[in-house]
């Protein structure tokens, strides 16, 4: 097979400085694995903007259709919120998403035994937590039409359609299932079926695929009623699936159950390509936190554990992927931490780059 290709796009706030790290441990790979990459790198965002007035080029996005898999930094930024809804920098992680229809995002919030005091929760209600949202991410109100700011009579409306297509539910759901069969084969839907007619058209194909994996322990939950389970008791949970907004919702709050955001990845992928790949796209769920942009005191370990993740589904290295996984947990046991896994006090934080030294030293420490 040819070198597989990855598209960079680091984009803005601490994007570039997490993303020079990753770029360190794609090199080491490369070197040291005999894993090389063809890599490209552009822009997103309002990096992308600031240079062609648009938050994604067309060039861009036909690259990002071209490659094995894309790694994104993260976008936005206080500057652009000035700009038109059309051409704000979400609209370029938007129209990525949605043109190479990545329809399954898998957002994994795992907590890390060495972080497990940084939870707002008790250690014990989140020690040892590994769990899996499935969110369907090109769909829902998030595309839906009619949408806009029209004016009936003398005040204006904000319209937002919630639209979800059996197929779009069907995709979403065999994706959960089949990860739920990796895993422990548990999966709990999540909709609002008790007020919404999309929701109720969910459980039912949720159910109909169901009857394809008969290994599989489903339920279903409001998603209302999940926010709450999983603030309570996150450990009954396997994999989630759920729709665009409850997703992007829920996630946030099981990423903060872990106590450290920073350190989540994400996968969205999409359907299958001629090699037999699925369309990928890989990046952090934490923002591009402009308030300690360029000051090196990002954490890169969710940039880092994204590109584990593409070891893992786009490259079918999952040995490769547990050892950087294994790397990142042992610099933690060690006590290396960035500024924002500090507790502790008389502990000195490390840059950026510092974490990225350590994980490379403990990757050689691994061979
Ligand atoms: C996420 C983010 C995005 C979303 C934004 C940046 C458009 O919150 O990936 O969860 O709402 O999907
Ligand atoms: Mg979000």
């Amino acid at each position: 097979m040819s070198t597989p290709s990855l598209l960079i796009l680091p984009g803005d706030g601490i994007g570039p400085e997490v993303m020079a790290e990753v770029v360190r441990i794609i090199d080491w790979f490369g070197e040291k694995r005999g894993l090389k990459f063809d890599v490209t790198t552009a822009l997103v965002g309002g990096a992308a903007y600031d240079k062609h007035g648009v938050p994604l080029s067309d060039e861009t996005m036909a690259k990002a259709q071209e490659v094995d898999a894309v790694l994104l930094g993260a976008v936005g930024g206080p500057k652009y919120d000035v700009l038109d809804f059309s051409v704000k920098p979400e609209r370029g992680l938007l129209r990525l998403r949605k043109e190479m229809d990545l329809f399954a995002n898998l957002r994994p919030a795992q907590c890390f035994d060495a972080l497990a005091d940084f939870s707002s929760l008790k250690k014990d209600v989140v020690a040892g937590l590994d769990i899996m949202i499935v969110r369907e991410l090109t769909s829902g109100i998030y595309f839906g039409e009619p949408r806009g700011i029209i004016t009936e009579g003398n005040e204006r409306v904000g319209i937002n359609t919630q639209r979800y297509t059996e197929s779009e539910i069907r995709r979403a759901a065999i994706a959960a299932f089949e990860l739920a069969m990796k895993r422990n084969k548990k999966l709990c839907s999540m909709e609002k079926a008790n007020v919404m007619e999309s929701g109720i058209l969910w459980r039912d194909v949720v159910t109909e695929v169901s009857a394809d994996y008969p290994e599989v322990e489903l339920s279903h939950m409001y998603a209302d009623n999940g926010a709450m389970q999983l603030v309570r008791a996150p450990k009954q949970f396997d994999v989630i699936v759920t729709d665009n907004l409850f997703g992007d919702v829920l996630s946030d709050c099981a990423a903060m159950l872990t106590g450290s955001l920073g350190m989540l990845p994400s996968a969205s992928l999409g359907a299958p390509m001629a090699n037999g790949r699925p369309k990928a796209m890989y990046e952090p769920v934490h923002g591009s936190a402009p308030d300690i942009a360029g000051q090196g005191k990002a954490n890169p370990i969710a940039c880092i554990l994204s590109f584990a993740m593409a070891l893992r589904y786009s490259f079918d290295e999952g040995a490769e992927a547990t050892r950087l996984e294994q790397s990142i947990e042992n610099v933690l046991a060690d006590g290396v931490r960035t500024a924002d896994l500090l507790a502790d006090e008389g502990v000195t934080p490390v840059s950026t780059s510092g974490m990225g030294d350590a994980i490379l030293a403990a990757l050689d420490a691994s061979l």
